[in-house]
């Protein structure tokens, strides 16, 4: 059992929202190996699945603080709350009841780790990245969720990410999550090693959807294969 089962599942339940459970993973290492060079910042909180999973990462590393941007307009506020508190992390949580475009000036802190998960539409998306990737520090990492299905992020990281020279380290975490290092100028192999990782997520991307078109569901024993080997390419 990995610590992620161990210590954050337990702390998910009757938390909605739509990170598969190598996503959270994904979030609480990254979280954990913070060093507090910069702020963690999550934009897209919504009940605080994925705030938690950051939170309780944070708390097993170096205590850096999360900065988590959501206009939490009616009711989810109180949920959001509710649920971080009882993950035990509300003192790392400092909520900003904002759209990420409008908070962005003002914050002026360096990011060690970005995780966007706000809106989806594409215009906003490459707003975030314009406004938020450059507050993130060289060597600290970025990841974005939704980025296979959903057209807007997967159309901004295909373009400012996989074919960047500014980002080494890519992966991608079944479901939807694409994450990177940031860097002054990666090699030739880490742009090789970007493009190879597109193919992968496009080839999952594609064969899910079809699977999904003809209504088949993969034998779970069967999927866990599947995330491994994908896991085991990258
Ligand atoms: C998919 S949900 C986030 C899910 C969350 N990360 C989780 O793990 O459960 C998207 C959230 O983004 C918020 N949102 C939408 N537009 C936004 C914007 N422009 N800036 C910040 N947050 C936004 C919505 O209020 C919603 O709560």
């Amino acid at each position: 059992m990995t610590e992620f089962q161990d210590r954050v599942k337990p702390l998910l339940t009757g938390v909605p929202g739509w990170l598969t459970d190598e996503e959270g993973e994904a979030l609480y290492e990254l979280a954990k190996r913070c060093t507090g060079r910069g702020a963690i910042v999550e934009i897209g909180s919504w009940k605080g699945k994925s705030t938690i999973c950051l939170g309780l990462g944070s708390r097993a590393g170096n205590g850096v603080r999360i900065v988590a941007i959501d206009p939490h307009t009616d009711y989810r506020f109180g949920d959001f709350k509710a649920n971080v508190e009882r993950a035990g992390i509300a003192d790392l949580v400092t909520p900003v009841p904002s759209l990420s475009q409008d908070a962005a000036n003002g914050f002026g802190e360096p990011i060690e780790l970005l995780f966007v998960d706000g809106s989806h539409e594409e215009g906003d998306v490459r707003a975030d990245f314009d406004q938020w990737v450059p507050k993130v520090v060289d060597g600290g990492w970025v990841a974005f969720h939704d980025t296979t299905w959903t057209v807007g992020p997967r159309r901004v990281v295909g373009e400012r990410i996989y074919r960047s020279r500014r980002f080494k380290d890519i992966r991608f975490v079944v479901g939807s999550t694409t994450v990177a290092r940031k860097v002054a100028q990666n090699s030739l192999a880490d742009r090789l090693r970007a493009r190879y990782v597109l193919a992968l997520k496009t080839a999952f991307w594609l064969g899910s959807s079809m699977l999904k078109k003809q209504r088949r569901l993969l034998p779970k024993s069967l999927e866990r294969i599947g995330r491994r080997v994908l896991r085991a390419l990258q």
